[in-house]
């Protein structure tokens, strides 16, 4: 079974010995509560890395006081189960006080952290910063895996990685979904029966302003207002936001030329679901 390693100093030491056999080194972060859209980041960084840390840890700092940090699902047997056969080498799965030990630093982008999600989450962006540099400083890999699910939390890191200069490559992967549309999502689990259905205006509801843009519709707004009308139709959806951003800046287009992030972010019940596409 693969190593699950609790401290900063035994994840090093796998990393340390690693790097004496000149073997390169990907980390794919995330929370736990592993799905196939993990699966298929670990076995990216798998197949374009020598050895693979996965580090699982639900982070505190990036979860507002009335968010889901208490609640959010966890299960590191069936992680590690998942992990071994996606081909990692190490789980690095540290207590909270292991990560933060009385820490006074944070590490903040401004601007892009500001829209979207930003607006309804102020903080949550900065703990995330912070946790991947301290991973990316802990494990030291040549290349680190996000999924394009969290778009703007791909964009946030790989404007944080170019100010900050860390000599890592940030590699996108795709978004994994469910046959019948759904983005893959560890707050999945928290849809009941009806929510669930009702979850799938999401998917549809960009794939209806993904057409539209194919089709040559060229106004942000057209498209948000289909896209927005949709949702609206789902009576257990609430919408949190639609945009049409620039996807390295994050700022609203008015006119569809150069590619453009779709986002948007639905509550459906009490769940906050989020799902986005780019285009060509
Ligand atoms: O995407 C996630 O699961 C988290 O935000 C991350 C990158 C692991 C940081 O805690």
């Amino acid at each position: 079974m693969i190593p699950i390693v609790k401290t900063i100093e035994e994840v090093r030491k796998y990393v340390k010995a690693w790097r004496r056999e000149g073997l390169s080194v990907g980390l794919v972060p995330t929370m736990g509560f592993l799905h196939e859209g993990h699966r298929s980041l670990i076995e990216r960084a798998a197949k374009e890395n020598d050895r693979v840390v996965v580090s699982d840890f639900v982070n505190p700092t990036q979860f507002g006081p009335n968010e889901d940090f208490e609640s959010y699902p966890r299960d590191i047997e069936k992680d590690a189960a998942l992990c071994s056969d996606a081909g990692a080498a190490v789980i690095f799965n540290p207590e909270a006080e292991e990560m933060y030990d009385n820490a006074l630093t944070k590490v903040s982008v401004d601007k892009i952290t500001k829209v979207l999600c930003g607006k309804t989450r102020p903080i949550h962006f900065d703990g995330v910063c912070t946790v991947v540099s301290k991973l990316f400083n802990i494990v030291t890999p040549d290349r680190a895996y996000f999924g394009q699910k969290d778009a703007q939390q791909l964009c946030v890191v790989r404007k944080m990685v170019k100010d900050l200069n860390f000599d890592i490559e940030i590699v996108s992967c795709p978004i994994i979904r469910e046959a019948d549309g759904l983005a893959k999502s560890s707050r999945n689990t928290y849809l009941n029966d009806e929510e669930r259905k009702a979850a799938l205006c999401l998917s549809r509801s960009l794939s209806i302003g993904r057409e539209l843009i194919e089709n040559g519709e060229h106004s942000a707004e057209a498209v948000k207002a289909a896209i927005r009308a949709e949702i609206e139709k789902e009576p257990l959806a609430k919408i949190d936001y639609v945009e049409i951003v620039s996807f390295d800046t994050l700022e609203s287009v008015e006119s569809i030329s150069k590619p453009v992030l779709a986002a948007i972010a639905v509550y459906i019940g009490k769940t906050r679901l989020i799902d986005n596409f780019i285009t060509e």
